[in-house]
């Protein structure tokens, strides 16, 4: 421990490190707990565990967002990892204020605007070219050092112990893995690890991982250098130079430009949260290269300007602030981001008087941020895209401690087994996160690749403020699907009378300026006559998203919120249950 939090550390502190957590948490998953000294919720029962065996042992809510990510990166391995990227927004009850931390992968400094012209996306989904610059471990670093009470050490200690005990393989570890077996055999590494017997591992079997253990004790141990510029480094590096692809594979699997100095180059940044009052309150979001905190957002401050908060305003304000995320939202190093402009009351304005009686056609123009605005615009007809598959990669946990400290966080490693290709010898899948750039040929697009740029990413991790205190914190994994489903989670909660737990249950859609609406069956089902009525077109999609959340209930009593069914349910666990 670098500072001793409370007085209990003084009895589980052993040779200098955090003993395992305390098992006293249910042995099957609940998605729902309420109680009081801290609380976490993540998709996964083993992560949510390590997360409050931290709190429990008087870490706080940044140890155990990072202590729980890197069980993730166990657990839930095709979706997080020290080698992907992520966002927190993190409340400090100290200093009363919310900030950003953000780990996005860059691009490598080879990488340029024409990069990814002409590749099929299949084909770069399985590449070393999509490996961006990993920043999950700068980013846990510059976590624990300015926020939290642990070392990395000790914060990935109880993850590496997970990887060596390992864990009893579910309904949905074994479909992502049977969902990503063939290209997965088409790396000898990652079919070791992640086909045995050429399968994916057996619901119920019991899932080690090693080498993972030992990349994370190694990492603990040497520290962040040892990716950034060292040994571990050396072999990433080489890895996505030349993939380890099978004998025999057909894939044309494209070598990836990253070079060592890449990794020494990474930095993970503090920018200044995106932020909104909506009905009184304060909301705070992710900063641009993230479009989660510019495009809920601007979509809350479209619908506060309309009036009248309805299932068809929501869709129709999700279209228009999706309209301007794509075409103003880029890593605000190379491009620049309106941002104020986009998040400004008067611009909702301009943009909800759009907003009528009967959908928006498709596609919805982007607006003019530009700080002048009139009457009413003419709705300006938008260029048709087709939308980018949306799977349901990601993950993202919350967690709150004793202090009052809350933490929401995203990690990813962009689809779901990111780029396919397992580093050898180190337990650990490579991101395919640069996929999230424009692949062009594209114009003034502020999302084409660039050396060292950060790909725009959808990644929403939000916190909610009551006079100025915690009220909500919320997120889900989803690639753009995240910022409609943080959206409608707040809808819901705030505008449509739901609890927090019915929030996150209500059934789904997502509408980002496509030609049709995706939507689970049950919503469709439910309001589909009502929205079609109105010119809405829905497709049927099968799930959207796996949301994590807390709702702060007063007298320092917290309700965590997990998914009931959603990505087989989530995990929400409490300190002291009441
Ligand atoms: N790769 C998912 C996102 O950043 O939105």
């Amino acid at each position: 421990m670098k500072r001793l939090a409370g007085s209990i550390l003084g009895v589980v502190v052993t040779a200098g490190l955090v003993a395992p957590p305390a098992t006293a948490a249910p042995a099957v998953k609940q998605p729902v707990a309420e109680g009081y000294g801290g609380a976490v919720a993540t998709v996964d029962l083993d992560a949510s565990k390590v997360a409050l065996g931290v709190l429990k042992q008087g870490g706080n809510a940044m140890d155990a967002v990072v202590a729980g990510a890197a069980a993730l990166g166990v657990t839930e391995p095709y979706s997080a990892g020290l080698a992907g990227g992520g966002f927190i927004v993190y409340y400090d009850a100290k200093r009363n204020k919310v900030i950003n931390i953000d780990g996005r992968e860059t691009a490598p400094a080879a990488m340029t605007a024409t990069t990814f012209e002409g590749i099929p996306f299949a084909d770069a989904v399985t590449s070393g070219l999509s490996v961006g610059v990993p920043g999950s471990v700068a980013q846990w670093d510059l976590a624990l050092r300015r926020y939290g009470t642990l070392s990395l050490r000790e914060a990935l200690k109880p993850a590496a112990d997970l990887a060596d005990r390992g864990f009893v393989v579910d309904q949905t570890f074994y479909d992502q893995t049977a969902a990503n077996a063939a290209r997965f055999a088409d790396f000898t590494s990652t079919a070791a690890l992640y086909l045995p017997g050429g399968q994916p591992p057996a619901v119920g079997s019991t899932f080690r991982n090693p080498d993972l253990a030992r990349t994370y004790r190694e990492l603990g141990r040497r520290g962040p250098s040892w990716l950034y510029g060292g040994p571990l480094g050396q072999d990433l590096v080489a890895t996505v130079k030349n993939p380890p692809v099978t004998p025999g594979s057909t894939r044309n699997v494209r070598p990836g430009l990253m070079e060592l100095a890449d990794l020494r180059a990474y930095r993970a940044l503090t920018p200044e949260p995106t932020h909104v009052r909506y009905q009184g309150l304060d909301v705070y979001g992710m900063a641009p290269p993230s479009s989660g905190g510019s495009t809920v957002g601007e979509a809350l401050n479209i619908l506060e300007a309309t009036g009248k908060v309805t299932l068809s305003a929501y869709l129709d304000a999700s279209r228009l602030a999706f309209a301007d995320r794509n075409a103003y939202v880029g890593d605000p190093a190379y491009v620049n981001v309106p941002l104020r402009e986009l998040l400004s009351q008067q611009y909702a304005k301009e943009r909800a008087c759009l907003i009528g009686e009967t959908a928006l056609p498709n596609p919805a123009a982007p607006g003019s941020p530009d700080g002048r605005y009139g009457p009413c615009p003419s709705a300006a007809p938008g260029t048709k895209a087709e939308p980018l598959p949306e799977g349901p990669e990601t993950t993202h946990l919350v967690a709150t401690d004793q202090w009052g400290n809350v933490a929401a966080y995203n990690i990813t490693i962009e689809q779901t087994g990111g780029s396919g290709i397992v580093v050898p010898g180190r337990g650990i899948l490579l991101n395919n996160q640069l996929t999230d750039f424009t692949f062009g040929p594209a114009p003034g697009d502020p999302n084409l690749p660039a050396p060292g740029k950060r790909p725009r990413s959808s990644m929403a991790p939000t916190i909610v403020l009551k006079h100025g205190k915690p009220f909500l914190a919320v997120g889900s994994p989803g690639g753009a699907t995240i910022i409609t489903t943080v959206l409608q989670i707040l809808l819901n909660r705030l505008d449509f009378g739901m609890s927090l737990p019915e929030a996150v249950e209500a059934p789904r859609a997502s509408q980002r300026n496509i030609p049709a609406t995706q939507a689970e069956q049950a919503f469709i089902a439910q309001y589909g006559d009502e929205l079609t009525a109105k010119g809405h077109v829905f497709a049927v999609t099968s799930e959207i998203g796996a949301a994590t959340a807390l709702e702060f209930l007063g007298r320092g009593r917290v309700q965590a919120v997990a998914e009931p069914v959603r990505r087989g349910g989530g995990s929400a666990l409490v300190v002291r249950a009441g």
